[in-house]
């Protein structure tokens, strides 16, 4: 009892030492060691960013259709690692697909349209870099 009693205070000590000690990973650095982002994408942060905040919550932090949101909606968001998608889509109907929204390309209203980035062709090459690089091929 006492034994079980130590190593649990240890075992909280550790990982309180391990969050916040120093050198340890702050969660913004985490998502970005962990996603296996192709160099190319690296440089282009805004896109990033915005898919991070924009995007995440239905398609996954890793392109998969796996994000918190997709939980609740049918069809669920198609995983970017579908080959047989990457290879049937250009990169104008995925700029397409993200100014206008599922529902002016015929697929589902709840894939929102990004009008503000109507035009922005360096964020919407960066985004379809960012889905061209979830591609396991
Ligand atoms: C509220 C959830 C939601 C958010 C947020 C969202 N999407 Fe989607 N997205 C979907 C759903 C659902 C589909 C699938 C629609 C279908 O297959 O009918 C989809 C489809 C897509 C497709 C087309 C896939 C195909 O089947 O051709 C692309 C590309 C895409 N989303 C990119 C994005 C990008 C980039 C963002 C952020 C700017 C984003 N989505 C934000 C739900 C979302």
């Amino acid at each position: 009892m006492n034994s079980t009693r130590r190593s649990l205070a240890c075992l909280v000590l550790t990982c309180s030492f391990a969050a916040c000690g120093g050198g340890a990973p702050t969660p913004k650095d985490a998502p970005a060691a962990k996603a296996p982002a192709p160099a190319a994408v690296t440089g282009d942060k805004e896109a990033q960013e915005l898919f991070q905040s924009l995007c995440s919550t239905c398609h996954g932090t890793t392109g998969r259709g796996d994000g918190p949101g997709a939980a609740a909606i049918n069809p669920k968001p198609r995983s970017f690692a579908d080959e047989a998608w990457q290879a049937s889509v250009t990169d104008e109907q995925i700029h397409k697909t993200i100014v206008f929204g599922g529902a002016a390309v015929g697929k589902s209203p709840f894939m929102p349209a990004q009008p503000q980035l109507k035009g922005n062709t360096s964020v919407l090459n960066g985004l379809t870099k960012i889905i061209r690089g979830y591609r396991t091929k």
